[in-house]
């Protein structure tokens, strides 16, 4: 035999033919089949221990992949069978049992945690059984005092057994729940903030997206869903406003605290601040428009009010500095009028355009007094007096020459009124222009004047008066009315709805009026007509009948020294005071008065009265000359004079050491008066 022999059929052969075995040769064949037979079963049989050798090691390397894979699940794994009786589990860590382990195996899981999780255990289970797929359910419990969710999933194994694998999710829940509140607690921000927030489309036309409540708010709508369903565009006030915004926002990209001209739904203007931002998609094509809307209306119209009152100061102030030399001016030119008309014959054309002149010189001071009243310290030089006549004749100046005409209506017992006659003529002349102005055709404006008592049970109420006695003054139109809109309006500096008006007419009457303690009412209707009412608080005072006594040629007597820069201004002044029997002396300012007063106390012929001008620039003005007269002349009657006739010492002159005033511009019977008023009593 040439090929190798099986160690089988050689162990044969050794048994059956001894240790050399002597094979008969008609066997060979057969034995080196059998032979063959061995090797080939050999390579069969060593093929199969390779493979098989292969798949257990296959086997074994699963396994130990599997069991790694198991132990890093963090999950609890539970083995439990149809009646939910646990067999085996896999902890995720001790601290997720609610029981210490040897406490587990055998028990129901359906009895381990509370009866309410036991249950959803139980349910899970017919679930899972019926349908033969995973079941899943979350649930929570307390564990030493600290609650923990849980997800269990349930699937089914062989032989009715299952598995419940169970995740602690507690973090993830309390993320999810911290993030809900933070939700909430932003959505209940943008609830109840005051300030618009929204989302639009960027067309020309435009919708809302998405709308706070402020949003709504802000425009007048009564909810969110009402504002969805308007167009963007109706709320501008004009489309051209709509397509600056668009253009500018598609452009930049976004705008900052854009001011917007806006309307609200019932037409009211709206001014908004606006920052936006555009959204973009992912080819960089507009997608929408988040932005916050805030209503500046307010703050607006308080910034206005402030630049008007800056006007107004500024516009006082330049009235201030030229009042000063616009009186001085005045006084000449009136003054010297007053004593034309006393040389002219009575009767006589002269004394006609003289009036004229004295009037026309009059209504010169009156615009200078509209301009005052608006600078600082324009308090009203009061003085007990009754508006009867003043209403007269300031309304029928106003009316001269028109063809609309006054009906009085007032009261003969009316109270007398601490007034500043010149401003209540203004304030009069004011309204009664305004009327008049109003009605294009002929027509009549009422004027009445009565008593009116405020607060008492009689009386009229709900006016922002202190109680007690009041005249009130109304004057009546039956022009075109004011419209509602105007109404919170007509007292701003500088409204107006007149081509050539300066809207500063009832922007002064309610200074005065305010400043008088007194209060003006409106009444209005369009087509129909206007009715200003005026309270002006009742004197305690009885109007002394004194002016009456003075009789036109009554003239004077006594030593009198004329206070005042304005060559002008003493020119006159002298001739007034030489006019009406007085000896004058003069002084350019305060130190030269002093000095006469000095002087003129240690020759023996003290000076009866000092008229002395308030201030004097670049010099001592009267102001600060009277206290050092009086102290070298105790007896001496001062009277201040001012072209300022808004000087705050004018109306409260006695405090400052004056026994009188007589403002500038004035005519001779002004400075009689007010001589006499010093020195009544003296010379009788
Ligand atoms: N009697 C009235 N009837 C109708 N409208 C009035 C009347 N009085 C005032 N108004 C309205 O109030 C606005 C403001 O009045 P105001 O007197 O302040 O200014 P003005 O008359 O326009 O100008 P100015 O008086 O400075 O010349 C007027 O332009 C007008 O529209
Ligand atoms: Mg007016």
């Amino acid at each position: 035999m040439t090929t190798r022999v099986h160690s089988l059929l050689r162990r044969q052969l050794k048994k059956y033919f001894g240790a050399a075995p002597d094979v008969p040769r008609e066997w060979v064949g057969f034995l080196e089949a059998v032979n063959a037979a061995y090797q080939e079963f050999d390579a069969d049989r060593s093929m199969l221990e390779r493979s098989l050798d292969l798949s257990s090691q296959e086997l074994l390397h699963a396994n130990s992949e599997m069991r790694a894979i198991f132990r890093a699940i963090p999950d609890l794994l539970f083995r439990f069978d149809q009646d939910g009786k646990i067999l085996d589990y896999k902890a995720g860590g001790t601290a997720d049992l609610y029981l210490p382990p040897d406490k587990l195996l055998g028990r129901k899981i359906q009895d381990i945690p509370s009866e309410h999780v036991g249950n959803k255990f139980y349910e899970a289970t017919q679930r899972v059984k019926e349908s033969q797929s995973m079941a899943s359910f979350e649930y929570a419990l307390m564990l030493h005092g600290q609650e923990f969710y849980y997800e269990a999933r349930l699937l089914p194994l062989l032989e009715n057994q299952f598995i419940a694998i169970i995740r602690n999710i507690t973090s993830r829940k309390k993320a999810e729940e911290a993030l809900r509140e933070s939700e909430e607690k932003y959505r209940t921000l943008i609830e109840n903030i005051n300030i618009g927030i929204y989302r639009t489309t960027g067309d020309p036309f435009g919708h809302f997206l998405q709308a706070n409540p402020a949003m709504s708010k802000i425009f007048g709508y009564d909810t969110s869903e009402e504002l969805l369903g308007i167009g963007i565009a109706d709320l501008y006030r004009t489309t051209r406003e709509r397509m600056v915004f668009l253009a500018e926002i598609s452009e930049k990209g976004f705008v900052k605290e854009r001011e917007l001209q806006m309307k609200k739904k019932d037409g009211a203007p709206l001014v908004a601040s606006c920052t936006a931002k555009v959204q973009y998609d992912a080819d960089g094509k507009m997608q929408w428009i988040d932005g916050v809307m805030e209503d500046i209306t307010e703050r607006k119209q308080r910034e206005e009010e402030i630049l008007k009152t800056s006007k107004l100061e500024s516009l006082g102030i330049l009235a201030g500095g030229i009042a000063h030399d616009f009186n001085n001016i005045l006084t000449a030119i009136i003054g010297n009028l007053s004593l034309a008309r006393m040389t002219a014959e009575p009767e006589s054309e002269v004394l006609n355009r003289l009036a004229e002149a004295e009037k026309a010189s009059r209504r010169a001071q009156d615009l200078t007094r509209q301009l005052l009243t608006f600078s600082k310290g324009g308090a009203p030089i009061k003085k007990v007096a009754s508006v009867t006549e003043l209403l007269k004749d300031t309304a029928s100046f106003v009316m001269s020459g028109s063809n609309v005409r006054c009906e009085f209506k007032i009261s003969g017992d009316l109270w007398p009124v601490d007034i500043d006659a010149g401003q209540i003529s203004q304030v009069i002349h004011n309204l009664v222009i305004n009327a008049q102005q109003a009605m294009s055709q002929a027509g009549t404006i009422g004027i009445r004047a009565e008593n009116v008592m405020v607060g008492n049970e009689t009386g009229e109420a709900g006016l922002p008066l202190t109680d007690g006695n009041y005249i009130k003054i109304s004057i009546q139109d039956q022009g075109a009315g004011i419209p509602e809109a105007h109404l919170d309006k007509i007292f701003d500096p500088y409204f107006t709805t007149k081509e050539k008006g300066s809207g500063l007419g009832l922007t002064t009457t309610y200074a005065i009026i305010k400043r008088h303690d007194g209060h003006i009412a409106i009444k209005s209707k369009v087509g129909a007509g206007t009715t200003f009412s005026i309270y002006l608080p009742a004197s305690k005072e009885t109007i002394e009948q004194r002016g009456k006594v003075v009789e036109k040629h009554v003239t004077g007597k006594g030593k009198v020294l004329l206070l005042d820069d304005e060559q002008i201004v003493r020119d006159v002044g002298g001739s007034m005071l030489l006019h009406l029997g007085y000896d004058v002396d003069f002084a350019k300012d305060g130190v030269e008065a002093i000095d006469h007063v000095k002087k003129a106390e240690e020759s023996g012929t003290p000076f009866d009265v000092v008229i002395m001008d308030l201030t004097i620039p670049g010099g001592m003005g009267g102001k600060e000359a009277v206290q050092e007269i009086r102290k070298i002349n105790a007896a001496v009657k001062t009277i201040a004079s001012s072209g300022y006739s808004n000087d705050p010492i004018m109306a409260d002159y006695k405090n400052y050491g004056f026994s009188a005033i007589v403002p500038k511009p004035y005519d001779i019977d002004e400075l009689r008066k007010a001589l006499y008023a010093v020195l009544a009593g003296k010379n009788d």
